[in-house]
C-alpha cells in the first residue's frame, strides 16, 4: 500500500505575528505538488493558531505542538483537544522529544494524551527518538519500541497517527541521521508495528524523520524506503521549506 509523503513543520517557540505572516506568504507563493501525493502540516506557537489557519493557502493544513491529556478545567497554562477542534485545528504534535525531556513527559504521560486526542477526532503526528547517550549504549531500538508501545497499548486504531522518528542527537544541531541511520530505526520501528500491531497498521502508519532535515539533504533521506516525509524544525521557518516539501516527488 503506498504511503501519501507527509511534511511536517515544527515552528517551536519562534515568531512574531509579522513573521508568521511572511513565513505563510512563502508558503503560499510556494509551487509544490499536488495534495494528493504530499500532506503538508505546518505547526506554529498556539497563540498564532488561529492567524495561520486564517492566512494559510487551503491544501496545507495546521497543527498544535501539543494538547492537554484530557477534558479542559483547572489546569493552568494548558490547551485542551477540545478546543482545538473547537478552532478547526485537525492536527496535534505529541511526545516531542523538548517536551519529554524538558518537561518530564513520561512514554505513559504521552501515551495517555495521545489516546485523548485521537479519542477526540484529533490526528496526532507522535513522535519517538533516543538521546545520544542511548545511541551510543547501543539502546535505540529498544527505546524508541517502548516509546511507541506506551502508544500502542492505549489505542486502537492507528489511521490518525504519523510517528515521527526524530534522534534527540540530530535536533537543532545540524547533525542529521545518515539516511542509513534514519531508514534503519524506521524499518525497525515497521517491524515492531507489524509484530505488535498488525500488517495493516506496519503497512499504512506513516513514519517520518525529523532531526536537522534541510533543503540540501532531504532528498536522499526521502529516498529511503520507509521515511516517509519528515519533520522539520529550523528549515520550517526558511523559504527551504518548499523544497522540503517538493523531496516528496
Ligand atoms: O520537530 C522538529 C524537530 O525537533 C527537528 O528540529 O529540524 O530544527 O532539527 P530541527
Amino acid at each position: 500500500m503506498a504511503r501519501k509523503f507527509f511534511v511536517g513543520g515544527n515552528w517551536k517557540c519562534n515568531g512574531t505575528s509579522e513573521e508568521v505572516k511572511k513565513i505563510v506568504s512563502t508558503l503560499n507563493g510556494g509551487q509544490v505538488a499536488s495534495a494528493d501525493v504530499v500532506d503538508v502540516v505546518v505547526s506554529p506557537p498556539f497563540v498564532f493558531l488561529p492567524l495561520v489557519k486564517s492566512l494559510l493557502r487551503s491544501d496545507f493544513h495546521v497543527a498544535a505542538q501539543n494538547c492537554w491529556v484530557k477534558k479542559g478545567g483547572a489546569y493552568t497554562g494548558e490547551i485542551s483537544a477540545e478546543m482545538l477542534l473547537n478552532l478547526n485545528i485537525p492536527w496535534v504534535i505529541l511526545g516531542h522529544s523538548e517536551r519529554r525531556l524538558l518537561l518530564g513527559e513520561s512514554n505513559e504521560f504521552v501515551g495517555d494524551k495521545v489516546a485523548y486526542a485521537l479519542s477526540k477526532g484529533l490526528k496526532v503526528i507522535a513522535c519517538v527518538g533516543e538521546t545520544l547517550e542511548q545511541r551510543e549504549s547501543g539502546a535505540t531500538v529498544e527505546v524508541v519500541a517502548a516509546q511507541t508501545k506506551a502508544i500502542a497499548e492505549r489505542i486502537s486504531d492507528w489511521t490518525n497517527v504519523v510517528l515521527a522518528y526524530e534522534p534527540v542527537w540530530a535536533i537543532g544541531t545540524g547533525k542529521v541521521a545518515t539516511p542509513a541511520q534514519a531508514q534503519e530505526v524506521h524499518c525497525e520501528l515497521r517491524k515492531w508495528l507489524q509484530i505488535n500491531v498488525s500488517v495493516e497498521v506496519a503497512e499504512s502508519t506513516r513514519i517520518i524523520y525529523g532531526g536537522s532535515v534541510n533543503g540540501a539533504n532531504c532528498k536522499e533521506l526521502a529516498a529511503q524506503p520507509d521515511v516517509d516525509g519528515f519533520l522539520v524544525g529550523g528549515a520550517s521557518l526558511k523559504p527551504e521549506f518548499v523544497d522540503i516539501i517538493n523531496s516528496a516527488t
